[in-house]
C-alpha cells in the first residue's frame, strides 16, 4: 500500500507528506512509483494470457519521469499530438510501440510520426485518412491505420468524458466504417493494421465497454469476409478510479468480463489506460492560507483550479484530508484557491479540522491534474516529485517567475 497513516501523519511510501511539503513547498504533486508500477502490472498480469501490449494515454500524466517509468516496464503508449510524441521519445519510449489517436492531426504532426515509425495513426476522419496517405506516399512510406470507430453506445459516465455516442466528435460512425476500410485497403501510402474504439473515461461499468467490443467484433468478422484482416484490436482506456465511493471494475475484471468475447480471436489486444494507472498513485498538497468565517466558511489555500482544474471544468469531487492532525474543532469548509474566479472551487462542504498552516492532501490527483494546469492569474505551476521508498526525486522544479514570461517579447519600437 502506498498511501498509509502513521499517528494521523500521512505518508507516500516511506516519506512522510508534512516533510515533503516541507522540503519542495506547496501546492506540490506527489506521486508514488510503487503505485503506479502496480497499477501497470495489474493491467499487464491480467492480459498475460493473449498477446496485447498496453499503451498508456500520456494525456493523464505526461510528466517525464512517468513516462520512463513505464516505458522501462515495456509499455506503449497512446499519444494525442505531435508533443506528446516528443515527450514519450525524450522519456526513452519505443516509438514503434505508439498509437496516436485524436481528431486533429496536422499534416506536421503525422510526418513526425511516419518519421519515427510509430505503430499505428488511430484514424478518426475519412478526410484523416486521405491527409495521412497522401504524406506517406510523399514520403515513400506506408502508414499503418487503424480506424477509430464510434460504436455508439452510452458509456454512463459524465457527459463531458464520455466519447463513443454519435453525436460526438471522436471516431467514424461505424456503420460506415466498413466501407471507409475498403477504400482504406486499396489506399497507396496505407497499410489497414487495426481497429480501435475508446467509448469514455471514468468508466465504472464493463456493459458499455464489451457492447462496444461486440459490435467492433462483428465488424472485424465482415471485414474478415472481405478479405481485410486486421492485425490487432484496440479497446480503448477508460477504466475509472477511487475518487469517492465508486466501485470501478479492475483490470482482471475488465478481461474476464471480455475474455468469452475474445475467445478465438488472433488480433493483438492494444488498451489505452490512462487515468487507472496513475490517479490514484497522486496527491495534491496545499497549505491553508486563510479560514474566512461567514455565510460559508471557507478556508482559502495556496493551490488553485490553475493547479487542479477538474473540480472547477467537471464539478468533479476528490477526497481531501489532512495530511497531519490538527488541532481545532471539525467544521464544513469549501476549499477554495486565491484565483478571481467563483469556480475556483477544489472542495465544497467539507468537514475537517483546520487552521491557519494546516497541509491538506487532495486524492486522485496523479491524472489529469498537473497536466490540465495553466498560469492564470500569473501562476506558476507547481512542482513535481516522485517518491520511490524513502527517497523523494524532484521530477519537475517549480516554475521560477522568469517562466511567466519565457518567450514573450517586449515591442523594441516606441
Ligand atoms: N484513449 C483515448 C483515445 C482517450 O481519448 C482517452 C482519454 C484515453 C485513452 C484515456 O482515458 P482514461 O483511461 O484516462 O480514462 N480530463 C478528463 C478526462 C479526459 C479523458 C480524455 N480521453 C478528466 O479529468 O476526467
Amino acid at each position: 500500500m502506498s498511501l498509509s497513516r502513521d499517528n494521523g501523519t500521512l505518508r507516500v511510501e516511506d516519506c512522510e507528506v508534512p516533510a515533503l511539503a516541507k522540503a519542495f513547498g506547496t501546492p506540490l504533486y506527489v506521486y508514488s512509483r510503487a503505485a503506479i508500477e502496480a497499477a501497470w502490472r495489474a493491467y499487464d498480469e491480467a492480459f498475460a494470457d493473449r498477446e496485447h501490449l498496453i499503451c498508456y494515454a500520456v494525456k493523464a500524466n505526461g510528466s517525464l519521469a512517468i513516462l520512463q517509468l513505464l516505458a522501462r516496464l515495456g509499455s506503449g503508449f497512446d499519444i494525442v499530438s505531435g508533443g506528446e510524441l516528443a515527450r514519450v521519445m525524450q522519456a526513452g519510449g519505443d516509438p514503434g510501440k505508439v498509437v496516436f489517436s485524436g481528431v486533429g492531426k496536422t499534416e506536421a504532426e503525422i510526418a513526425q510520426a511516419l518519421d519515427v515509425g510509430i505503430l499505428a495513426f488511430n484514424v478518426e476522419s475519412e478526410a484523416e485518412l486521405e491527409r495521412i496517405a497522401a504524406i506517406a506516399v510523399r514520403k515513400g512510406l506506408e502508414a499503418p491505420v487503424s480506424l477509430r470507430v464510434n460504436p455508439d453506445v452510452d458509456a454512463r459516465t459524465h457527459p463531458y468524458i464520455s466519447t463513443g455516442l454519435k453525436e460526438n466528435k471522436f471516431g467514424i460512425d461505424i456503420h460506415r466504417a466498413e466501407a471507409i476500410y475498403r477504400q482504406a485497403a486499396a489506399m497507396p501510402g496505407i497499410r489497414v493494421t487495426g481497429l480501435d474504439f475508446h467509448i469514455g473515461s471514468q468508466l465504472t461499468e464493463l456493459g458499455p465497454l464489451a457492447d462496444a467490443l461486440s459490435r467492433s467484433l462483428s465488424l472485424i468478422d465482415r471485414l474478415g469476409e472481405a478479405g481485410i484482416s486486421l492485425a490487432h484490436l484496440d479497446i480503448g482506456g477508460g477504466l475509472g478510479i477511487r475518487y469517492e465511493d465508486e466501485e470501478p471494475p479492475t483490470p482482471a475484471d475488465l478481461a474476464e468480463r471480455l475474455a468469452p468475447l475474445l475467445a478465438g480471436r488472433s488480433q493483438r489486444l492494444l488498451m489505452e489506460p490512462g487515468r487507472a494507472l496513475v490517479g490514484e498513485a497522486g496527491l495534491l498538497l496545499t497549505r491553508v492560507e486563510y479560514l474566512k468565517p461567514g455565510h460559508r466558511d471557507f478556508a482559502i489555500v495556496d493551490a488553485a483550479m490553475t493547479d487542479l482544474l477538474r473540480p472547477a471544468l467537471y464539478d468533479a469531487w476528490q477526497r481531501i484530508e489532512t495530511a497531519a492532525p490538527v488541532d481545532a474543532e471539525p467544521r464544513l469548509y469549501d476549499i477554495v484557491g486565491p484565483v478571481c474566479e467563483s469556480a475556483d472551487t477544489l472542495g465544497k462542504a467539507r468537514s475537517l479540522a483546520l487552521a491557519p498552516g494546516a497541509l491538506l492532501a487532495i486524492h486522485g490527483a496523479g491524472a489529469y491534474g498537473f497536466v490540465m494546469a495553466s498560469q492564470y492569474n500569473a501562476r506558476p505551476r507547481p512542482a513535481e516529485v516522485l517518491v520511490d521508498g524513502d527517497q523523494a526525486h524532484l521530477i519537475r522544479e517549480r516554475e521560477p517567475l522568469e517562466a511567466l514570461w519565457q518567450g514573450e517579447r517586449l515591442l523594441e519600437t516606441r
